[in-house]
């Protein structure tokens, strides 16, 4: 059973009053709709999440996923001879201290949630990182990862853990590995085990991760990358966003030296004492089918759906300090798209399936939970 922490069971929509029957209307600031039961006729609805099956064929899927995930963390754990650690996006390369700056100018329909009007400025956490879930050399092929941690945010949250957070987790392809969370596992162990290619060309479905697994080759800095959520978020209950993020300088280019295996640290440490700006954009959902929430591996085309930049996130000159202490105090955060406002739900069955899936990797990698960064 999925439950709000702190936000009342508020009726999420209303039929107009005493108009004829018609689409219903939403309350932006209230709480999104739960997901529906399948469309019986197969055509979705803007705005809307659909179940896999049934609700609690998910729940029950959802915690053989948590189960599966530790499992995978422990395995590679062994066969790597690492510590125990995330099931996925393992190696930090720094986590930076910023803003996020508002856009003066942005969308009217942008303006919900951290976007809204009041608070042209919140701090940040950023953590940069690789995708695997354990430690390898930056010049392998993998995703890399942008997570921000939005901090000092109000209202009621999804996780009990951190009380006044915003997460927005992000990766370096439009699309994540598979339609769904059911995908995504398929993928997970594969990769844990060194069967991608063999996933990648066997199974029909896997082409469904295509896109994603052609983006995983070396990045020559983590600051030039364009980032996605791969999943789609509510923004107000009443539309459904992706989100991305790209340097603020389109022609910013960066050449380091890759003869380390850890040149993305050192190209970001570089970076980082000069500043480092990024711009953070929502493509809304334009039409259920060309941009759909059930099947996240369809990229929402910026044609159909074009980003609205709504922030920037600014991490001003500063130093990252090498040391032990500092990389085990960003491994030690937890981030997840459900350290959220219900201004920010994440959406669709390969986002819901995260919200379990997310707490179990962090259980099994903390011998203590840690509490939030605030
Ligand atoms: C939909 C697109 C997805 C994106 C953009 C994404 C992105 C990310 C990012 C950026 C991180 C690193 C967070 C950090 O810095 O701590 C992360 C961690 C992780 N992801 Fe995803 N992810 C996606 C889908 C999934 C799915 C479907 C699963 C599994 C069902 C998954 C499992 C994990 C796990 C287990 C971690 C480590 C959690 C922890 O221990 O803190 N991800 N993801």
């Amino acid at each position: 059973m999925l439950f709000v922490v702190g936000c009342g069971a508020a009726p999420v929509a209303a039929e107009r009053a005493g108009a004829p029957p018609g689409p219903p209307v939403v309350d932006p600031e209230g709480e999104p709709a739960p997901p529906q039961p399948p469309p019986k006729d197969g055509r979705a609805a803007l705005n809307t999440e659909y179940f896999l099956g049934s609700e609690a064929e998910e729940q029950a899927q959802f915690a053989e996923f948590a189960r599966r995930i530790q499992e995978l963390q422990k395995e590679s754990s062994r066969s790597r001879e690492q510590p125990l650690q995330r099931g996925f996006h393992a190696k930090s390369h720094a986590c930076l201290r910023g803003l996020l700056h508002l856009e003066r100018a942005r969308d009217p329909r942008t303006r919900y949630g951290v976007f809204a009007d009041g608070q042209p400025e919140r701090a940040v956490i950023v953590r940069f990182s690789n995708g695997v879930g354990w430690k390898q050399s930056d010049v392998a092929l993998d995703a890399r990862g942008m997570a921000v941690k939005v901090l000092g945010v109000p209202g009621p949250k999804y996780l009990p853990d951190e009380p006044s957070t915003q997460d927005f987790l992000m990766t370096n392809s439009p699309t994540p590995v598979g339609r769904d969370a059911v995908e995504f596992m398929e993928f997970a162990r594969a990769n844990a085990s060194g069967r991608v290619a063999e996933l990648f060309f066997t199974v029909g479905h896997a082409s469904t991760g295509a896109l994603a697994l052609s983006r995983t080759n070396p990045v020559d800095s983590m600051v030039t990358e364009q980032y996605w959520s791969g999943g789609a978020y509510h923004l107000g209950a009443h539309q459904a966003v992706k989100v991305t993020a790209r340097p603020c300088d389109p022609a910013l280019a960066r050449h380091p030296d890759r003869s380390s295996p850890d040149y993305l640290r050192k190209d970001l440490a570089e970076a980082a004492h000069g500043g480092i700006c990024m711009r953070l954009f929502v493509q809304i959902q334009a039409d259920p089918e060309l941009t759909p929430i059930e099947n996240a591996s369809r990229p929402w085309d910026p044609a159909v759906a074009p980003p609205l930049p709504v922030a920037r996130v600014l991490l001003p000159p500063q130093e990252v300090p090498a040391d032990a202490a500092s990389t085990d105090a960003c491994d030690a955060m937890a981030f997840s798209p459900w350290h959220s406002i219900p201004a920010h739900k994440p959406m669709g069955h390969i986002n819901r399936a995260r919200r379990y899936v997310y707490a179990a990797s962090q259980d099994a990698r903390r011998a203590t939970p840690t509490r939030g960064p605030e």
